[in-house]
């Protein structure tokens, strides 16, 4: 049999299998959200080694992150993946077309980067392009996909994550299968995280999550994330509108991704970091640091360490969080009077919204463990207003779609010593404060429930309003202070 042939025959083979298989990508990983540390948004493309010996993309930098990951704690709390963004190649591929890392900057090579980070209990991740060159203009994977899926498994990589500068996102869809298959056919399991739907939805193409899914798992949505409030705050935005699109999608083994966390570097406040920190619980998102893991501050590493919120992220049911509430600020009103507005347009149902920008919002995402027709929660109350006051907000867990006769228990997950409410019936209010571009997060954890279902999932809750859509949440009861 020719080798043609025989590939055309394996083709046709896993398209059937494929198709008797059903929906998502089956390689056993990432069941929930993959966390580690990835050194694009710190740390971009830095070759000079003479100059910045200590930040340039070089292996010290990867073995030095590695090792900084377990001794300040970090893999003791998840964390587990070291991933290698652009710039690590040469140049210029071998003679044999095998693409090679940078000699001067990896002396030892991928594979022996990978060993040091397995010793210690960590997995290697690595960039590649699907695409003529990378993003910041070395060699590309296009014309050398099976090639480069070979080198990856041969080095021992766990993680690539696949970029698509350089090539027609329109073609992205055959690329990116390809390219998943061939890493399939090297028979060493490895995350597969896409970039393929972010450049299809800048060109205005409407990604197929479903393809998306049966390929990746994860993928990358929307722009990058850089270091300040602003962009933290446009991302979460875009995962709120668009959550009816893509948010069903995300689940074990395949998840959004809105990009890194950016807290202990410079542009977020305490604030602002609780609140990233939070929302990327909120919606299942991988947890990937890119920061300088030797110089954190001690309270944004409480943040990055925080367990219980981490718990919240990696919940084994794997729902990506909705938002369910978001205030409106018609631009022409001052904002004490928009304030009484929002209260009657809440009536009516939030389609009525005009401005987008200094919101409150709600996001609640289904979390374990589940009784009967009931989940749990994790309610994230945001602000993205700048006006210099704590906002207060009162609403009962009915109001928030949380109806367990039972109650629940309610816990502060960012002051887990405050034990202001420990058991809520569904009709108690619950009274807080957000602060100016901060967050409120709040556990509502069943009361009595059965901690010990084996496929909580398949139980599906049938009385769960706030799941499903944002226009059901309709009785915000808006305690007369307000403004404070
Ligand atoms: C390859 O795909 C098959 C079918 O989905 C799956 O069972 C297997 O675990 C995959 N192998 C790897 C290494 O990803
Ligand atoms: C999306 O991908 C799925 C799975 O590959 C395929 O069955 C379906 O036809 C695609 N949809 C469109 C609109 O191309
Ligand atoms: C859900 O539960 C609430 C409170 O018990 C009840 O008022 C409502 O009718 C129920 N909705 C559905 C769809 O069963
Ligand atoms: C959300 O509710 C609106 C209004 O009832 C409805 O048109 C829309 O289809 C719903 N979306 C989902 C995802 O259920």
């Amino acid at each position: 049999m020719s080798l043609k042939v025989f590939r055309v025959l394996i083709f046709l083979i896993l398209l059937v299998s494929s198709i008797k298989r059903g929906t998502c990508l089956n390689n056993g990983l990432a069941l929930t959200p993959p966390m580690g540390w990835l050194s694009w948004q710190r740390y971009r493309c830095n070759v000079d080694c003479t100059t910045y010996p200590d930040e340039c993309i070089s292996e010290k930098l990867y073995r030095k992150m590695g090792e900084l990951m377990v001794s300040e704690g970090y893999h003791a709390k998840g964390y587990q993946y070291i991933i290698i963004d652009d710039c690590w190649l040469a140049k210029e591929r071998d003679k044999d077309g095998k693409m090679q890392a940078d000699p001067d900057r990896f002396p030892n090579g991928i594979k022996s980067l990978a060993d040091f980070l397995h010793k210690k209990g960590l997995k290697l991740g690595i960039y590649g392009n699907y695409g003529t060159e990378t993003c910041a203009g070395y060699p590309g994977m296009m014309g050398h996909v099976q090639q480069d899926a070979k080198s990856f498994s041969e080095w021992e990589v766990d993680y690539v994550k696949i970029d698509g500068c350089n090539s027609d996102p329109a073609c992205m869809d055959r690329g990116y299968t390809e390219f998943g298959r061939y890493l399939n056919y090297s028979g060493r399991p490895i995350v597969y995280s896409c970039s393929w739907p972010a450049y299809q939805e800048e060109e205005g193409i409407a990604p197929n999550y479903t393809a998306i899914m049966n390929t990746c798992n994860l993928w990358r949505n929307y722009q990058d994330v850089q270091d300040s409030f602003q962009s933290v705050k446009s991302i979460i935005k875009y995962y709120g509108e668009q959550q009816d699109i893509y948010a069903k999608f995300a689940g074990p083994g395949h998840w959004n991704d809105p990009d890194m966390l950016v807290i202990g570097n410079f542009g977020l406040s305490l604030e602002q970091s609780k609140l990233q920190m939070a929302m990327w619980a909120i919606l299942a998102a991988p947890l990937m640091m890119s920061v300088d893991l030797g110089n954190v501050k001690k309270e944004f590493k409480e943040i990055l360490q925080n367990e219980a919120i981490i718990a919240v992220n990696q919940d084994p049911l794997g729902i990506q969080g909705r938002r369910i509430y978001k205030s409106c600020q018609p631009a022409f009103l001052p904002s004490i009077e928009a304030g009484f507005l929002w209260n009657q347009l809440s009536a009516n149902g939030i389609m009525r919204c005009q401005g987008t920008e200094n919101t409150v919002e709600v996001w609640a995402k289904p979390i374990a463990p589940v009784d009967g027709n009931y989940y749990s929660y994790a309610l994230a109350f945001v602000s993205f207003r700048t006006d210099g006051v704590p906002y207060a907000f009162s609403a009962t867990l009915e109001d928030l779609g949380l109806y367990s006769p039972k109650g629940y228990i309610i816990q502060d997950l960012y002051e887990p010593n405050d034990i202001g409410f420990p058991v809520v019936g569904v009709e108690t209010a619950i009274n807080i404060k957000v602060n100016p571009t901060g967050v409120v997060f709040l556990r509502a954890k069943l009361q009595n429930a059965k901690c010990s279902k084996k496929n909580p999932k398949s139980e599906h809750p049938k009385n769960q309003t706030s799941t499903g859509n944002q226009t059901t949440v309709h009785k915000f009861q808006f305690s007369p202070d307000i403004f404070v």
